[in-house]
This record gives structure tokens, sequence and C-alpha cells, in this order.
């Protein structure tokens, strides 16, 4: 049972709602690795982004999701339209609904910003792609996804997430949804990026300040971008030394498990926060199975909040 118009943080689903979005991609995932990959299920619907920073994989993965469910996917510039002449983002938005759009995926710098527009619409969907520091929801969906295929559960996992944890609202979506899934979350960073409170976000997880332990016994080894540009700023002298005492080689990974699988939502600063040996070590690596997992997941998020059958469509 799906009962939210809009998708804005991991911290307004419960558990089941994490699983219908999890089965659901299954789905689509399996669709997606056919030849023909298109259904009709959201023909006639109309999907935007709104990208107001940039995107690889978020906004390609939702285009490419928008369009192998039948719907007319826009993406929009802020660079090439008139946001760039001083517009608002509310008359942005307001402007683009009014071509009777269905759905808004909106990533923007402002955490709270796809709120605030869910809030004064009249009637479009909105989906959070990203906002601030604040919470990046189907990325954490993704991931979810993605390390349930690989271990089969989601409860009982022991998922260290490690790197810029203070910015991050991959971390946070992540320690939200592993938490309300019954996983242990150890989170581990330089103090300076540790946000104060970072144990507050679930039952689960705990604060760790050395890589080692958090590695130590993990099933799941989720490393995150080192902002390179607020280095200076976290008090870390140079990226070699992050490496050093931060950074993610097959030394360090044979403290965990010896199935552990190694995440990283990209884009990877190689040989700073993972060594390029393991971004690129198929037997430990599902970084790009995440890519994929990010289509489905993506799917099934526009399939939930506009699809008015309820069910895939028996043509999928
Ligand atoms: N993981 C992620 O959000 O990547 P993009 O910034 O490329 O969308």
């Amino acid at each position: 049972m799906w009962n939210h118009r809009h998708l804005l943080g991991i911290e307004d689903l419960s558990a089941n709602d994490i699983d219908v979005v999890l089965d659901r991609a299954e789905h689509w995932h399996a669709l997606s690795r056919k030849t023909e990959k298109k259904t009709g299920l959201l023909k006639g619907r109309t999907v935007m982004n709104l990208f107001f920073e940039v995107s690889t994989r978020t906004r390609t993965s939702f285009e490419i999701a928008g369009k192998r469910l039948g719907a007319d996917v826009v993406n929009v510039s802020p660079s090439t339209s008139s946001v760039a002449k001083g517009e608002t983002l509310l008359d942005t938005a307001k402007n683009l609904e009014a071509m009777r759009t269905d759905l808004f995926i909106v990533r923007h710098a402002s955490s709270g910003a796809p709120a605030f527009l869910a809030k004064r619409l009249q009637g479009a969907a909105i989906v959070n792609a990203g906002d601030g520091a604040h919470e990046h929801p189907t990325q954490a969906l993704l991931d979810a996804f993605t390390i349930r295929r690989h271990k089969g559960k989601l409860e009982g996992l022991v998922v260290a997430i490690c790197g810029d944890i203070l910015h991050s609202r991959v971390a946070r979506s992540n320690a939200l949804l592993l938490g309300k899934k019954g996983a242990e979350v150890r989170l581990c960073a330089p103090r300076t990026m540790m946000p104060l409170h970072a144990d507050r976000l679930g039952d689960t997880v705990t604060v760790f300040p050395r890589l080692e332990a958090a590695v130590e016994g993990a099933d799941v080894v989720m490393m995150l971008r080192i902002q390179t540009e607020r280095l200076a700023g976290a008090m870390m002298s140079t990226t070699r030394e992050y490496a050093r005492t931060f950074g993610l080689d097959a030394g360090m990974l044979a403290r965990a498990r010896p199935d552990a699988i190694v995440m990283h939502p990209g884009p990877i600063n190689r040989g700073v926060e993972l060594a390029h040996s393991l971004a690129d070590d198929s037997d430990r690596s599902v970084i790009l199975d995440q890519v994929e997992s990010g289509v489905a997941v993506r799917m099934a998020v526009l399939d939930l909040l506009l699809s008015t059958t309820g069910a895939p469509s028996a043509e999928a």
C-alpha cells in the first residue's frame, strides 16, 4: 500500500513503504534487462527534471526511467531558462506546472526546496533528487535495492558509511533507511566532517572516528565523495593525508567480512576516498550495479506516484 503524493525524504517513509518501492523496482529491473525495455504505463503523463545543481546519474536515470514507462520527460536547465534572469524558484515551478506537468524531480542546493514546492504547487507531485545536506531519498532506495540483491536482505547487516558525513545528504538518507530496515549503521569520518548528534539518526547508528574500526566485520562498506574544495576548511592538510587515514584500499577492506561489498554513490575521487583498484574490482565493487539499480528504483518511484492502476501494467 502506497499513500504518498510526494517523495521528499526517507524520513517520511515506513519500513513497509521502503519494501513496496524495492519490490516494485524488482519488476522494472527485470524489464530493463530485456531488449524491449519500454511500457506504456505512464503514457500521456509529463515529468520534468528541474535540476539546479549538476548531476550525471540522478538526472539521466530519471529521464531514462520516465521514458521507459512511456511518460514525456522534459529537462529544464536553470542556466538556459529564465532562472538566469532572476526568476524565482517558485515562479519557475508555477509556470512549468501551468503547462500541466504531472511530476517534478527537483535537485537544489538549499535543504527543503522540494518540500517548499510541494506545499505551494497546485497538484504536481514532487520527488526530491537531492536537497542541500538534507536528503537524497532515491539514492538511499537504490543503495538498499543493490544491497538486497547482493545480500538477500537488509535486516541485521553491518553497513559502514565513511567520508564527509557532515555535508552528505546520501549518508543521512542511507542512515535513516538502513535504521528503519534493521541494519547496523556505522558512520565514520574525521571529527571535523561528522555532524553533532549523528548517532541520533537512528537507533542502530553508531559513530566511529577511525576507519579501521568502522570497517571491521562489515558486510557493506559505502565510501562517500570527499569534497576536495572543503578539505582545507575541514583541517585535513592534504588529499594524500586523507587517503592515508580515511581512504579505502585492499588492505583496509581485508578487515571487513570476506564477502563484503564496496559501494560509492559517485562521482568518485579515485585515489582519495577509494583506491583505483577497488573501484574497478568486479568481485568487490558494486558501484555500477548501483547505477543500474537507479533506473529501476526511479521507475518504481514514478510508477507509484503517477500510475493510476496501482500495479505494473500487464503489458510490461
Ligand atoms: N549519486 C548522485 O547523486 O550522482 P549525480 O550527482 O551524478 O546525480
